[in-house]
């Protein structure tokens, strides 16, 4: 099976969640965007929810399929959060920020009673780190910045460089917020609550792509015989 085909069976288990009424948060990526197309299918069919998105990319997308849109602020308690990651480990820790949305993520999946990500399985790690981690950062000073992040990462016993993301235009990659991301490259992260801790202590992070104690399960898709097999991690209720 393909990757698609896996990120879609991952996003129909989850859209059994959904119930009429939700107020859902609906996440960024290409597993996301999966949820999201079947999301407006059930609407196209009648089903009321009301959806949070964490980006001004899957706005346009629910919008196009006329699912029916608030802001955070508008509805600022939310049943469920569905999302993509990065790298997920078997406590539930994950790596995002690889779409540059993990600000906006963070704040919905954290204003959310339940966060369940989707994935292929491949994402699933032992430990977390092959996926560089984003860290988005404030303009103003990034160069200062930069070397305080490198710090922190040494400080918190991770090594490897910490690179400017760059667009295919060779300039900086902007967020939605209007910030940079830094990718530290460090191939593993031992503690990643240590990391976490050290990255916060840093003026001009405005957010780091460590999710902590934040997501509620994982449904991870993989190919077993050339159909989806999928594996919960967590409680899906
Ligand atoms: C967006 O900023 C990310 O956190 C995504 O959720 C993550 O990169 C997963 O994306 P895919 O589903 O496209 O792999």
């Amino acid at each position: 099976m393909s990757g698609p085909d896996l990120r879609r069976a991952a996003a129909a288990r989850a859209l059994d969640l959904v119930e009429p009424g939700m107020r859902l948060g609906l996440g960024t990526g290409s597993t996301a965007a999966a949820f999201v197309d079947l999301l407006g299918a059930r609407v196209r069919d009648g089903l009321d929810v009301v959806g949070v998105p964490t980006s001004e990319a899957t706005h346009r997308q629910a919008e196009g399929l006329g699912i029916r849109l608030a802001r955070l602020d508008e509805v600022p308690h939310l049943d469920l959060t569905i999302d993509g990651a990065d790298e997920v480990d078997d406590h539930l820790r994950l790596i995002k920020g690889g779409g540059a949305a993990l600000l906006r993520e963070k704040i919905v999946a954290c204003a959310s009673d339940r966060m369940v990500v989707i994935a292929d399985a491949a994402k699933r790690v032992a430990t977390l780190g092959a996926f560089p981690l984003p860290i988005e950062v404030n303009l103003f000073g990034l160069a200062a910045t930069r070397l305080a992040v490198e710090a922190a990462v040494a400080a918190a016993g991770c090594q490897g460089p910490v690179d400017l993301r760059l667009g295919k235009d060779g300039k900086p990659v902007m967020t939605d917020g209007g910030h940079a991301i830094l990718d530290a490259r460090l191939g593993t992260i031992p503690d990643p609550e240590r990391l976490g801790a050290a990255l916060w202590s840093v003026p001009g992070v405005v957010e780091h792509g460590l999710f902590l104690g934040i997501a509620t399960a994982a449904i991870l898709a993989a190919d077993v015989g050339g159909r989806a097999e999928v594996t919960v991690l967590g409680r899906l209720v």
